[in-house]
């Protein structure tokens, strides 16, 4: 859907997991510095997520959650752009769940690639849980609830977005049929005014009849401008479009997050499971420590032995961090031992303190002032309740659910 930028809604979210670490901060979080300014942005704390596999161990994810908040400010994600909040503050995901997995097939959860992998990974753990079957289908209820266009993803959590498109596209058939659909749609068009009204429907036309695919994408366009219909004609109007019906629930996108380019201190990738982590508020004499201490070409035994910096883990830090001229001058100290190792650190040790220093001194100020993070937290969560309530009040109503 070609909508402008203001009009589509990237939703994320992020499981509290501790401190972050240079990994998150060179591929998730710079991807969500660079979207704030672009989209209408929510950013989330999954703690349900969490607690499909800490469920034994849920001390940890309190304090977990107020440290990836600070550290989400302090590497810039602005709460005057984004809303921030907790999912666990949201209870309106938890009863969106609930009404997809009435008519989520079990097979469906069973075969998402994830759910055998992590049983898999996290052997230690009984994950053969009720709560963790449904992981990716409450992922795709915080998708859904705020009718997200777009979800930035690892590539690990593409199948989680293709996911919550079928759960949508069932969603939407089962419950989207509402009694006197065509009349309402042609009632919505005349809404738009003449010229609209004509517009939409010989677009309609060409791409019922013809299959045109760029009038499709006029027709949506068409829809997105218009001021003086009511959210639920304008869905209406997208759903008559297709020949379906109401598109209650639309489908998202996944936005591939770049992957993070960052090597950890071992040359694999940065990821705290592999204990090679700088944190993003690691001191700036624990920086210097863990690169001073991280190995080199094995190779250079002694300071006279010559290294080969394509079998070096700070060659790699160094296609981050440095430019040619100081790659070209490892190049030739490493291959003829001109420099140490040491020394080919230098560079690197500067630049991830000169990185980290403003991020330290923004973390400083909300750590000094934890009500203020709890603040944002608050704003953000009372934000996302009144999206959240708009789209679970239609979800009511459409499967016969609404009281009042
Ligand atoms: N499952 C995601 C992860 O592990 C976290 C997540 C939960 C999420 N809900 C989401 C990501 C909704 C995007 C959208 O990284
Ligand atoms: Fe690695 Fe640099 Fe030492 Fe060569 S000189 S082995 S690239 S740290």
């Amino acid at each position: 859907m070609n909508l402008p930028a203001q009009n589509q809604r990237v939703l994320s979210g992020m499981r509290p997991t501790g401190k972050l670490h240079l990994g998150h901060y060179h591929g998730v979080l710079k991807n969500w510095l660079k979207l704030q300014h672009e989209y209408d942005c929510f950013f989330f704390v999954a703690d349900w997520h969490a607690l499909t596999t800490e469920y034994d161990n849920t001390g940890i994810i309190q304090e977990s959650v107020w440290e990836m908040v600070i550290d989400w400010l302090a590497a810039g994600v602005n709460p005057g752009s984004a809303r921030l909040f907790v999912q666990s503050m949201v209870p309106e995901h938890a009863e969106l769940h609930l009404l997809l997995s009435m008519s989520t097939p079990l097979g469906w959860l069973e075969r998402v690639p994830t759910y055998k992998d992590q049983q898999e990974k996290l052997k230690e753990k009984d994950l053969a849980t009720y709560g963790f079957l449904g992981y990716p289908l409450l992922q795709s209820a915080d998708i859904l609830i705020y009718r997200a266009t777009q979800v930035p993803v690892g590539e690990d959590q593409v199948v989680h977005v293709e996911l919550t498109r079928e759960v949508a596209r069932r969603f939407n058939h089962l419950y989207g049929r509402e009694p006197g659909f065509e009349e309402k749609a042609e009632a919505a068009v005349k809404k738009m005014g003449k010229k609209g009204a004509k517009l939409y429907h010989n677009l309609r036309k060409a791409f019922q009849e013809q299959g045109d695919h760029e009038a499709l994408e006029k027709a949506r366009a068409l829809l997105t401008e218009q001021q003086n219909i009511t959210l639920g004609d304008r869905e209406r109007l997208f759903g008559y479009l297709e020949g379906g019906g109401k598109i209650i629930l639309p489908e998202p996108q996944a936005l591939l997050t770049p992957a993070s380019k960052m090597p950890g201190l071992d040359g694999q990738k940065m990821s705290k499971s592999y204990g090679n982590t700088i944190a993003l508020r690691e001191s700036p004499e624990e920086v210097e420590k863990k690169l001073r201490t991280m190995p080199t070409d094995t190779k250079r035994v002694r300071r006279d032995d010559p290294g080969n910096p394509a079998d070096c883990p700070v060659w790699q830090l160094h296609q981050v961090y440095s430019n040619e001229e100081v790659k070209a001058w490892v190049q030739e100290g490493c291959t003829t031992a001109g420099i140490g190792c040491i020394d080919c650190k230098g560079p690197i040790i500067d630049a991830v303190q000169a990185e980290l220093k403003p991020i330290h001194e923004r973390a400083q100020e909300f750590i000094q002032q934890p009500q203020l993070v709890r603040n944002i937290i608050a704003e953000g969560s009372e934000e996302a309740r009144d999206v959240a309530r708009e789209t679970l009040g239609e979800v009511r109503q459409a499967m016969g659910l609404s009281y009042s």
